[in-house]
This record gives C-alpha cells, sequence and structure tokens, in this order.
C-alpha cells in the first residue's frame, strides 16, 4: 500500500521542493519504492528532474482534472531515477476547471486522492505543495495520509505557521481526510552561525513542543547546484554532510529504514 506524504508552506522559497526532491532521493537509495508528484503550477520540481518534457503526454493538470488520466499514465523516469508526475503552468487552472467539470460534488475527495492511492508498485510518494493555501494545497492535503510542513529559519515563516495548521486542521473536517497525521516541522536553510536562524529554531521547538524534526538541515549552496545539475543531492554530493542530515531525516520523520 502507498504512503502519500505531502510537503506543504504556503510560503515560496522556504525550501520545500529541495526537501521533497532530497527526501525522495534518499528514500529510494534506502530501497523504498518512490515516485514524486508536482503539485506546484512553477513546476520547479518537473524543471529539476525532468527538464525536457516535449512531448504531448500528459501531466498534473491532467490528473487532475480529467477522470481517464491514471498516475501511471503521467510519471516519467527521470535520470536519476526517480519517477516524477510533472507539472506545467496548466495545474494552475486545473482546480476551476475541475470545479466546472464536478459543479463543486465530491471535489476534494475524488479529484486525486483514491488516483494517487491505486498507485501500483510504490511504497512512498511526496507530493510538493504550491506556495499558497489555495485549492492546490487542499487537494493535496485531502490526498495525504501524512502531512510535513517544510520551514525555513526566519521569523516570517514561523509567524505564517498558525494558517497552515489553521488550514491543515480545515482538511481534517469530517467528509474530508480526519485521518490526515502530521510528520512534524522540518526546518531547513539554517546557518548555525546566524543568531535569528538559532532564535526561530527555539521559537519553532518552544512553541511545537515535539513536533520539530531533530535533524534540521543547514543552508549550502550544494542544493542549488543540484538543481542546476538535474540530479538530487544524493547524486550531486554523495557523501555531503547535508546528504547526510537528509538521510537521517528520512529515517526519523518517514522510517525508511537503512540497508544494512
Ligand atoms: N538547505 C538549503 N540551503 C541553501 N539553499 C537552499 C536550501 N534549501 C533550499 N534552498 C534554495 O532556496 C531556494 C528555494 O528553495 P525551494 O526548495 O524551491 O523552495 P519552495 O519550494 O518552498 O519555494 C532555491 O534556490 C533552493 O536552492
Ligand atoms: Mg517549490
Amino acid at each position: 500500500m502507498v504512503r502519500v506524504v505531502a510537503l506543504a508552506n504556503q510560503k515560496g522559497g522556504v525550501g520545500k521542493t529541495t526537501m521533497t526532491v532530497s527526501l525522495a532521493a534518499c528514500a529510494a537509495e534506502a530501497g523504498a519504492r518512490v515516485a514524486l508528484v508536482d503539485l506546484d503550477p512553477q513546476a520547479t520540481l518537473t524543471r529539476w528532474l525532468a527538464p525536457s518534457l516535449d512531448d504531448d503526454r500528459p501531466t498534473m493538470y491532467d490528473l487532475v482534472v480529467r477522470p481517464d488520466v491514471l498516475l501511471g499514465d503521467i510519471l516519467r523516469e527521470t535520470r536519476s531515477g526517480l519517477l516524477v508526475a510533472p507539472a506545467t503552468i496548466d495545474l494552475a487552472v486545473a482546480p476551476s476547471d475541475l470545479q466546472r467539470r464536478l459543479r463543486g460534488v465530491g471535489l476534494w475527495q475524488t479529484s486525486l486522492r483514491p488516483k494517487l492511492h491505486a498507485a501500483p508498485d510504490l511504497d512512498l510518494l511526496l507530493v510538493d505543495c504550491p506556495p499558497s493555501l489555495g485549492e492546490l494545497t487542499m487537494l493535496a492535503l485531502v490526498a495525504a495520509d501524512d502531512v510535513a510542513i517544510v520551514t525555513n529559519c526566519e521569523l516570517t515563516a514561523f509567524d505564517a505557521m498558525q494558517d497552515l495548521i489553521a488550514c491543515i486542521d480545515l482538511a481534517r473536517s469530517p467528509g474530508l481526510n480526519p485521518e490526515l497525521r502530521s510528520l512534524g516541522i522540518l526546518p531547513t536553510m539554517y546557518d548555525p552561525r546566524v543568531g535569528h536562524c538559532r532564535q526561530v529554531l527555539e521559537l519553532l521547538r518552544t512553541h511545537y513542543p515535539g513536533q520539530v524534526a531533530e535533524n534540521v538541515i543547514r543552508r549550502t549552496i550544494k542544493l542549488a547546484d543540484a538543481y542546476a545539475r538535474n540530479v538530487p543531492i544524493t547524486e550531486y554530493d554523495r557523501h555531503g554532510e547535508v546528504t547526510e542530515s537528509f538521510r537521517r531525516l528520512v529515517r526519523e520523520v518517514l522510517y525508511v529504514p537503512q540497508p544494512a
């Protein structure tokens, strides 16, 4: 049975896409059968791992809007071996097109959740959410078994977190996804030399006790370099310190075992 994990934050630039790709790569390395779902119309994840989408095959827009399109129809194998359900800018209008088709009935429950959970031969699906609390994020929260909050270590992100938690609570409403579990808060872009970062991490731990991951991801330009080379960090900097942190974080929050 596949486990669907949504990585969310309505703020852009806090490290969601980088976290999604890196955790997926580490989980795959540990032997899990993993696929990535790009639910952001800006398609950063797709540009990272599947940069040349030059054919007419369906994408996430079609998966959300067309009942006849299944996950297997859109998954692409990428250079690094990771499977990706790619997005294009069309995805931005998928919720309104879907709403027109379903006339609002069963909108959240029917369009994505059953399709992701029907994924054959997969252990883990990581969903990279867009930077908004709009319909696409709601689709992800209703489709997911677990949600993880990705955040940088800045006060602006800390201040925005209450709104995201309220949105997660809304997704737990009866009839939507009352079973949605939380994997907690995953801090990234942490720089121990910067007082602001240390204070925000402290604030997070005080305000959300027991919910902040132990393995905090530090700031490194190597993640941008990995993007530039269209590979995950596990390939670009196999033995790097931050790569090891992602491996530990996978074991901590996704419980993916390391091979003996
Ligand atoms: N741990 C990190 N250290 C340094 N830069 C990072 C880190 N994580 C992400 N970045 C960079 O920050 C920018 C935004 O990251 P991204 O993952 O695209 O955020 P989001 O998906 O939340 O918009 C990118 O340029 C990315 O390379
Ligand atoms: Mg992103």
